[in-house]
């Protein structure tokens, strides 16, 4: 009999989570049936949407997310011992399923192709959720045009750091904008960026002047609030812009009094166009080939904060939304 852990969600977090909104539990899984398998984490992701869906999710569910996982005993055929998968099975360490697609989201269930040197946690990163919303939510939504230039926000976390590098692919100025010099220090050095702001250090407004002097062409935004509205403000006429995340509000106990750029956005007659990449599930492996063909080009590079152990999953999920990590944040099963 196998028995697997789990994190239930036993309170809505107000403000910044707490463990107590969060009960460790064991459950026993019964044996597997025909078509079933039995899948064991070995990865699995902490990221800020998890954040942003509390206020809808039902109290006494797991914890959602997806998680890279192990086959370790199978009766379906599609599904062999030993592969690699990556699934929207939750905060467990264990899981037995015989579905093929995510019925939330309709992402598919994703046998890891062999990824050769690089790490299976890729599959979280890159080559998942994070990966193919910077890869179709940039892509598609801002159309972004050699010789232009892109400003991204939240630059050096998952999908900021993968969209700027999409950028500069496409031959544009890249502009990444986030929390510390450290963070600026490797956009600019390893991946790529043309310029850098810390938001938290420096007078955002003014630095994009000086970076952007012609204006914006493409905003990729994943924070909201008065980044975004600074950013708004500074776009060339049809620019346009993609919304990917607000993480600046998503531990707000109050709604924040900044209002939207109504001015900029029918000046300048920007598009903008929120997006959620469950959108593309039915391209979603298109995004993973071209993710991973990227990399093995040398043309995307990544780095990941990996925590170790199940047990720290909730102290992982708190760092990431403090900003503590570059890169996709990680836990090691
Ligand atoms: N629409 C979709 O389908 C979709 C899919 C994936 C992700 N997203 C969104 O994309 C955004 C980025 O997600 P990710 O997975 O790549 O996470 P991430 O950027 O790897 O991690 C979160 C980062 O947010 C930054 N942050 C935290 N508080 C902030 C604040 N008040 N203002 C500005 N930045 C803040 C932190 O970096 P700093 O040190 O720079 O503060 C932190 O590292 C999120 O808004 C997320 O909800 C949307």
């Amino acid at each position: 009999m196998v028995k697997s852990k789990k994190y239930v969600l036993v309170k809505r977090s107000v403000g910044v989570p707490k463990p107590t909104d969060f009960k460790l539990e064991e459950e026993e899984l019964p044996p597997i049936e025909e078509n079933e398998f039995l899948a064991e984490a070995v990865f699995l992701s902490v990221d800020p949407y998890m954040r942003a869906s509390m206020p809808n999710l039902s109290l006494g569910i797991t914890m959602i997310g997806s998680q890279v996982a192990k086959i370790i005993e199978s009766k379906n055929p599609k599904y062999p011992v030993g592969k690699y998968i990556v699934g929207q099975f939750g905060w467990r360490t264990h899981t037995i399923t015989k579905l093929d697609s995510d019925p939330l989201t309709k992402i598919p269930l994703v046998i890891l192709p062999d990824l050769g040197d690089l790490p299976a946690s890729l599959g979280l990163g890159i080559l998942g959720r994070p990966g193919n919303s910077a890869y179709f939510g940039f892509l598609e939504l801002c159309d972004p045009k050699n010789g232009e230039t892109v400003v991204v926000s939240g630059a050096a976390g998952a999908v900021g750091s993968h969209v700027g590098q999409i950028a500069k692919i496409k031959g544009c100025k890249v502009i990444g904008i986030a929390g510390s010099n450290e963070k600026g220090k490797w956009l600019l050095e390893e991946l790529g960026f043309d310029y850098f702001i810390n938001y938290k250090t420096e007078n955002v407004e003014e630095e994009l002047k000086k970076a952007a002097l012609e204006g914006v062409d493409c905003y990729f935004d994943n924070v909201g609030g008065e980044i975004s509205t600074i950013v708004m403000n500074q776009m060339k006429t049809y620019g346009r812009v993609s919304v990917c995340g607000s993480i600046s509000g998503y531990n707000a106990t109050e709604i924040p009094k900044i209002s939207a750029p109504q001015y900029a956005i029918v000046s300048k007659q920007l598009r903008l166009e929120g997006f959620l990449v469950k959108r593309w599930a039915d391209r979603w492996m298109e995004g993973i080939e071209q993710n991973l063909a990227w990399i093995k080009q040398g043309k995307i590079k990544y780095n990941e904060k990996v925590t170790e152990g199940f047990e720290n999953m909730f102290d992982a999920f708190v760092d990431m939304l403090n900003g503590g990590n570059t890169g996709k944040a990680v836990v090691r099963a």
